[in-house]
């Protein structure tokens, strides 16, 4: 994420292959089971924080993929996770040796953290490569150092987990609060093959669609590096240009009726100009774990909607919280497992 230049490139290149699509595919059976196993956990008719939960299934689902090993103790790594996140969305932050309650606190979490990194590299340093991100580290020459393995790993699982995880909660939110769209999605679901690699169009959309109006990164910042126009605009090298998704996700020239949530429109959609919709971001730098998420999102859907009707209580309580990624707040649902009958769904 901080490299630039040579650096990054090469960084970029070493991790690649796990990010292939014919590799991710080898994970869907894994992400359905954990999404089973994730559920299986809830008291029957809990009202859940779907936040929380979302996180702590998308964090072990980005380890066994980007690992390949189950995760001890999601909780605590989340934990840390969040600490360090918070921490660097502060605007006003004491030098680190000010024994200072966050200092203290963060101190504490990175320390986790980097335990937990330990025991997933030890976990790995048998010599036998299954093609994982730390496979293609241990093995990469010159061999990186243990630090800066866990660097790699520390950025991946921070970039990766807690986007999807936003992404996750805001498809729950919009689903519970549109309940047709909810009746198409979980129709297509259900009457489905049971081949998982399936393309399920209308799911697809919706997880389009719902990343166009709650896009988790909702503001990108380049810098330029020559003088350049933009439109009237005048700029000179060295200026940071900021474009926010939220607001050219919402421009009516590209999406009419812009504040609705119409996944409708993503089935067969016009030509729109390629930065219309940036959910990944773009160009060189664009997000490495762009199929991986969309995937794992859908299966994850796919699994939810199969035998559960989905229910989002005190929806007017959500709040959105535009901190580095866009987190939706009190998001409340009930999940009530369905005896799904075929004729049914037809109907
Ligand atoms: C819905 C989920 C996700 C969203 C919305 C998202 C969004 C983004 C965006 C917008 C960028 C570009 C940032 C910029 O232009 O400055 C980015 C970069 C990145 N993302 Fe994601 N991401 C998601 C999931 C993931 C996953 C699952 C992983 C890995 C497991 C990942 C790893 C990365 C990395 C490593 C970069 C930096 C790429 C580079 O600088 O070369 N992301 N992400």
């Amino acid at each position: 994420m901080n490299s630039e230049g040579e650096d990054w490139l090469r960084k970029r290149r070493r991790v690649q292959p796990v990010f292939v699509s014919e590799r991710i595919d080898q994970h869907a059976p894994m992400i359905c089971q954990a999404t089973v196993d994730w559920i299986r956990n809830w008291p029957a008719d809990a009202l859940i924080d779907v936040h929380s939960e979302m996180s702590r299934l998308a964090l072990s689902v980005a380890v066994a993929q980007i690992v390949g090993q189950k995760l001890d103790d999601v909780d605590a790594v989340r934990d840390s996770v969040r600490a360090i996140m918070r921490l660097t969305a502060t605007p006003v932050r004491l030098p680190a040796w000010i024994p200072s309650k966050t200092n203290r606190s963060l101190r504490r979490s990175l320390g986790h953290l980097d335990a937990s990194l330990d025991r997933l590299i030890d976990n790995c340093s048998d010599g036998s490569s299954r093609g994982y991100v730390l496979d293609h580290l241990i093995q990469g020459h010159p061999a990186p150092s243990r630090a800066e393995m866990k660097d790699e790993l520390a950025t991946l699982l921070m970039s990766g987990y807690e986007t999807t995880a936003d992404a996750l909660t805001w498809i729950v939110y919009l689903l519970g609060t549109h309940p047709a769209v909810l009746a198409r999605a979980s129709h297509e679901v259900r009457t489905a093959g049971s081949n998982i690699h399936d393309h399920q169009p209308y799911l697809a959309a919706v997880v389009k669609e719902s990343m166009r109006l709650y896009p988790p990164a909702w503001l990108t910042t380049r810098e330029t590096v020559a003088q350049v126009r933009f439109g009237d605009y005048e700029l000179p090298a060295g200026t940071t240009v900021t474009v926010s998704q939220w607001v050219t996700h919402r421009d009516e020239r590209w999406f009419p009726s812009p504040e609705e949530f119409l996944p409708e429109r993503w089935l067969s959609p016009p030509a729109w100009p390629r930065y219309a919709y940036f959910p990944f971001g773009g160009g060189p730098r664009a997000c490495i774990g762009a199929t991986m998420a969309t995937r794992e999102i859908e299966l994850i859907l796919r699994t939810l909607l199969s035998n559960n009707h989905l229910e989002v209580v005190h929806p007017e309580r959500v709040k959105i919280r535009p901190a580095l990624a866009l987190q939706p707040q009190n998001v409340r649902a009930r999940l009530r497992a369905t005896q799904f009958v075929q004729s049914e769904a037809l109907a």
